[in-house]
């Protein structure tokens, strides 16, 4: 049997997991959040305490870093050699560590098997920045979700403050762009639309639109599938 795989790639702050995790729901598919997987990574180097420029020990330490996915009552857990860190992973910080492992090719490998199986066994949503053109290149439908660079570091701002941080919105707005940067301009996998992705702005659009917009992408894509 085959199993529908929707991709959705874009810049951090578009919204990909809002909607994805959504989707996931409503459609009965099997959400994979693959940035998650990277924060654990991120995560580990990071309490080991090890330089972000030190290449060279981030890959010999990749064989005792296991990361795995599992789901309690349909939502992703990460674990980390064992240990759930999933509550862990969702710092400034910890995403700071995540993409500057993220663009060392030995650590994308790392993590590409348990990507690509999760496909093999469900219909799955997967969002990141590489999936549909290196994780999943024959996925079903691949969405390319972006937003203004304004408007998404506006969202962060938002979530940050509501979560009590102490941020501004310049700050916050500047490691957007940062991180922008680097998804883009690593040399392996960077964030670039796969050419047959649709693509969706919703610089303009509410949560409930954007929700609309992916949704009818989707239908239409995997309407002579099922
Ligand atoms: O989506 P996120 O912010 O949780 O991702 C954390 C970092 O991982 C982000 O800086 C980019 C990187 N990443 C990646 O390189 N490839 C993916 N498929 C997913 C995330």
């Amino acid at each position: 049997m085959n199993y529908i795989s929707v991709a959705i790639d874009g810049p951090s702050g578009a919204g990909k997991s809002t909607m994805a995790k959504r989707l996931a729901a409503e459609l009965g598919y099997v959400y994979v959040d693959t940035g998650a997987m990277y924060r654990a990574v991120g995560l580990y180097i990071m309490r080991k305490g090890i330089n972000l420029e030190d290449k060279e020990t981030i890959i010999r330490e990749l064989p005792g870093i296991i990361v795995t996915i599992g789901y309690e009552n349909g939502t992703q857990h990460v674990y980390l050699n064992e240990e759930d860190v999933s509550g862990l992973i969702r710092t400034e910080e910890v995403g700071k560590y995540a993409s500057s492992c993220s663009a060392i090719p030995e650590v994308r490998a790392h993590l590409l098997e348990l990507q690509r199986n999760m496909g093999k066994t469900n219909n799955i949503i997967m969002d990141g920045r590489d999936i549909g053109t290196v994780v999943l290149p024959d996925a079903t439908v691949k969405i390319f979700l972006v937003a203004s660079l304004e408007k998404r570091a506006k969202r962060r701002y938002d979530e940050l403050i509501a979560k009590g941080e102490n941020v501004s919105y310049e700050e916050t707005y500047k490691q957007m762009e940062q991180r922008d940067f680097n998804d883009m301009n690593r040399a392996v996998a960077p964030l670039k639309p796969a050419e047959d992705a649709v693509h969706a702005d919703t610089s303009d659009l509410g949560i409930e639109e954007s929700y609309a917009l992916l949704k009818k992408i989707i239908m239409e894509k995997t309407k002579d599938v099922l």
